[in-house]
């Protein structure tokens, strides 16, 4: 049997992503178990989340810290103690600095929605409505030092209809996301992720 990995989630909005990443461990579909979340918004629903699910929840307000910096140490030195093996983000909705991406080099993974390298940054749903495109979607990433620009590990596609608007689009995208996230991370906990430059081979199960 795998060893489970410890997981801990970074999250500053609802948290739909963190449930289904907490269902996935629940139900086997992830060899891990979200032991930690942290948000940088005491309001988010995430925190409602993870009180109804008993994963104990820090609220860490960055506007008490000088600098980007300061907050990510703070943070990594948390996600160190907690002794997380997979650090995800899941809506968070801060940049990293590399004080905290250097911690967990090919340990932090976002989800992004929109099929990058295509609309980066805020509103990629907007975004894919303004350029007219026929197809969009979501991609799993390591965190790298850019702006959504890490090696890719999963993307799926969504069609972008006639009458749709950011938020009919967003709601398509996010169920997408529920499905490729948690299989994402499940890749990751087989040790079957490995980071070759900009790509990502997936190792066949079997090794
Ligand atoms: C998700 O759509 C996620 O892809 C996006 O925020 C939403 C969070 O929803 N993340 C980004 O845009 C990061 N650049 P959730 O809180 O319900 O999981």
């Amino acid at each position: 049997m795998t060893q489970k990995i410890r997981i801990a989630a970074l999250v500053s909005g609802r948290g739909t992503n963190l449930q289904a990443i907490v269902d996935g461990c629940r139900q086997g579909l992830i060899d891990g178990e979200v032991v930690l979340t942290i948000t940088n918004r005491a309001q988010a629903g995430a925190v409602d989340r993870c009180r109804r699910e008993g994963i104990p929840c820090l609220y860490v307000d960055n506007r008490r810290f000088s600098s980007r910096e300061s907050f990510d140490a703070e943070v990594a030195s948390t996600l160190r103690q907690a002794r997380v093996d997979l650090v995800i983000l899941a809506g968070f909705m801060r940049l990293l600095t590399p004080v905290l991406i250097r911690a967990f080099d090919g340990r932090i993974m976002n989800i992004h929605p929109s099929l990058l390298p295509s609309f980066p940054g805020l509103h990629p749903q907007q975004q894919a409505v303004d350029h007219g495109v026929r197809f969009t979607g979501c991609t799993v990433h390591f965190v790298d030092e850019g702006v959504d620009s890490g090696p890719i590990i999963l993307q799926a596609v969504v069609p972008v209809l006639d009458d749709d608007n950011e938020e009919s689009l967003r709601q398509r995208i996010l169920h997408q996301e529920h499905i490729v996230y948690p299989q994402a991370i499940q890749l990751f906990a087989q040790g079957r992720l490995k980071i070759e430059g900009r790509r990502v081979r997936i190792l066949s199960s079997s090794g």
